[in-house]
């Protein structure tokens, strides 16, 4: 049996419509439903439906042998988890945007914030720039914070770009693209070779043109690392 994990809210609709093109028949379970956990027997397989930043952690621990999860939320992270598809939907971009009007460099002499969700993303971004920052920690409706003047900038993530115009935000830089992945415990890929592999294998057959993630040459060689940068 294994156990996957899925992320709830944006990704969901299409992780099933990913599995129910790779064949696997998983009547009953929908994005509508209150249930966090759905048993398929016809598949072998356990649905736990969690909130997308906890998918890594269930993955890591082995709460679940593989999940699906955006790579913003995996860099974010550096979980330790085989990252083996990228699964191409969901695209969206990890940006840095201010409010209109607001030109670059405004706050040079002193530290500049950033509301964000997304703090190790964003903190390695600007040092690696030589910026100093002061990050604040949010968790939702991360638009509002340089509206009511709490941060200078926001790094969130940019799908169509209608919540940052609806705000009189304009994007000024962007950090990295991001796109739902297929992740896979260490232990799990080994005890649970088999089933995993096939599982794989079946949904490589259906996400279109599927290429190994950036920086990975061989697709089960892929590792999100973890504790590459100091935790604060
Ligand atoms: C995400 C993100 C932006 C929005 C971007 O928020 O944080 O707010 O989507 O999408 P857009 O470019 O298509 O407007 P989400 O809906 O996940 O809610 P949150 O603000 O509570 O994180």
């Amino acid at each position: 049996m294994l156990t996957i994990a899925l992320s709830k809210g944006k990704l969901i609709e299409s992780a099933l419509d990913l599995f129910r093109r790779a064949g696997y028949t998983i009547a009953g379970l929908s994005a509508e439903s209150r249930r966090l956990i759905f048993i398929s027997p016809e598949n072998d397989m356990t649905f736990l439906i969690v909130r997308p930043s906890d998918v890594p952690t269930y993955v890591e621990y082995g709460g679940a042998d593989a999940g699906i999860v955006g790579k913003d939320v995996l860099m974010e992270q550096e979980s330790d988890v085989y990252e083996p598809l990228d699964l191409g939907f969901g695209a969206c971009r990890i940006a840095v945007a201010a409010l209109q009007g607001e030109g670059a460099g405004a706050r040079l002499s002193s530290k500049v914030r950033i509301a964000t969700k997304y703090p190790r993303i964003s903190e390695r971004y600007f040092n690696a720039r030589g910026v100093p920052v002061e990050i604040i920690k949010l968790y939702g409706s991360i638009e509002l914070a340089p509206v009511v003047g709490l941060a200078d900038r926001i790094v969130d993530l940019v799908e169509t770009g209608s919540t940052l115009k609806a705000h009189d935000l304009v994007e000024v830089e962007v950090i990295a693209k991001s796109t739902a992945r297929f992740i896979v415990n260490r232990a799990s890929l080994r005890l649970k070779q088999e089933p995993l592999m096939t599982l794989i294998r079946r949904l490589r057959a259906v996400v279109p043109s599927q290429q190994p993630p950036a920086g990975s040459s061989r697709p089960m060689a892929q590792r999100t690392h973890k504790k590459k940068m100091a935790r604060s």
